[in-house]
């Protein structure tokens, strides 16, 4: 499974990095405009610390202009792949740049039909959001098997990348059920590492090795 990391702060990238475990970034306007840096600085920046896809999305919302930012979002770098919104407009212009030979991201994925025409519109990866699902009381993990199974069935290239992880739980029910990839924020990354009982089992091993006093 590819674990991209799903934030724009190129600290937490530089930490979850040196850990090992990013394939790749996802940004949004949201997590770009945080950081209240220029957008092709961050990006630029992201690509040069990271060798893996890193997520770029259009703002635009009607496909020609989203063909345009695409372009130019995907001349910045060769790992950026064009995020697009699930809208109609999005559809068009992600298979205009998939067409194109951009790598696209189509987000905001809330139901697995919506997947589904994702994925007959060439996109690489699709983006469905399981936390902001969840927000609604509906199942987004449930939501995410459906669409995972649809895929299978027809053979389709592109990749489930599940986004919107807010606990660990989501990662490992998206692990289970075969996701590609999972966009995990910098906490729930931390957090998967950490277990009570590595760390007491740590403790008594090393308080059993300083008694013997001897030294490796
Ligand atoms: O990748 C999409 C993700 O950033 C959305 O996460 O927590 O804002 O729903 P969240």
């Amino acid at each position: 499974m590819k674990f991209f990391i799903d934030t724009a702060d190129i600290n937490e990238i530089r930490e979850a990095a040196s850990w090992g475990l990013v394939d790749g970034v996802t940004t949004n306007p949201s997590l770009i405009a945080k950081t209240r840096r220029p957008y092709a600085d961050v990006l630029r920046e992201i690509c040069a610390t990271v060798d893996g896809p890193v997520s770029a999305e259009v703002v635009a919302t009607e496909a020609a202009a989203m063909l345009e930012e695409g372009e130019r979002l995907a001349r910045l770098h060769p790992n950026i792949v064009v995020k697009c919104p699930l809208i109609i407009e999005g559809l068009k212009a992600a298979r205009a740049l998939s067409n194109r030979g951009i790598k696209v991201n189509v987000t905001l994925v809330f139901s697995p039909l919506q997947g589904l025409a994702a994925a007959k519109c060439g996109a690489t990866y699709l983006s469905p959001f399981v936390g902001r699902l969840d927000d609604t009381g509906h199942d987004g993990i449930a939501m995410v098997e459906q669409l995972v199974r649809i895929l299978r069935n027809y053979g389709y290239p592109t990749q489930v990348l599940v986004a919107s992880i807010r606990t660990p739980t989501h990662l490992l029910r998206a692990a289970e059920m075969g996701a590609h990839v999972a966009t995990i924020p910098f906490g729930v990354m931390r957090q998967i590492l950490h277990h009570p009982l590595t760390d007491s089992g740590l403790e008594k091993f090393l308080a059993d090795w300083r008694a013997t006093k001897q030294k490796i």
